[in-house]
């Protein structure tokens, strides 16, 4: 997800080709503003944190984008392309370690776990899913 500093900043486009020249497929992407319930939501396992209202403030502070990926170790990989939460132990040539210096406006927001990522694209995509690409394959030259 692009956090709403990077939809600010004029990064979505920038961060959708990092994903989409690394190889992997976009099958969702949706621009949003979720409000706080929805956030609280998400975030729902730091609740207990002391940085939580402000990260929930940070969060509601304008629309973010939502996107799914798909290719080969998507959420490990994928956040190797995000860089460390801190952007300040984020290495150049991650999205963090390029565009950022705060963990508090980090940019973007990966799933750490395959399961969490499955809740996560229940929880932002619902209903509508994700778009499968399979039975367009033949028609396709890559
Ligand atoms: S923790 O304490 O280890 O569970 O936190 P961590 O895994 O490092 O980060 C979990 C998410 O909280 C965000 N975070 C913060 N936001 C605002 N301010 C502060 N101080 C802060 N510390 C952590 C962090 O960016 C993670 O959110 P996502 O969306 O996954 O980047």
């Amino acid at each position: 997800m692009v956090k709403p500093d990077g939809v600010q900043r004029g990064l979505v486009g920038e961060i959708i080709g990092r994903f989409e020249k690394r190889g992997y497929k976009l099958v969702g992407l949706k621009m949003c503003a979720p409000g706080q319930q929805h956030l609280e939501q998400h975030y729902e396992d730091l609740k207990e944190k002391s940085f939580f209202p402000g990260l929930i403030k940070y969060m509601n502070s304008g629309p973010v984008v939502g996107m799914v990926w798909e290719g080969l170790d998507a959420v490990k990989t994928g956040r190797s392309i995000l860089g460390a939460t801190n952007p300040l132990q984020s290495a150049p040539g991650t999205i963090r370690g390029d565009f950022a210096l705060a963990v508090g406006r980090n940019v973007c927001h990966g799933s750490d776990t395959v399961e969490n990522a499955q809740k996560e694209i229940n929880l932002w995509f619902g209903k509508e899913g994700v778009t499968k690409w399979a039975h367009h394959s033949d028609a396709w030259v890559h």
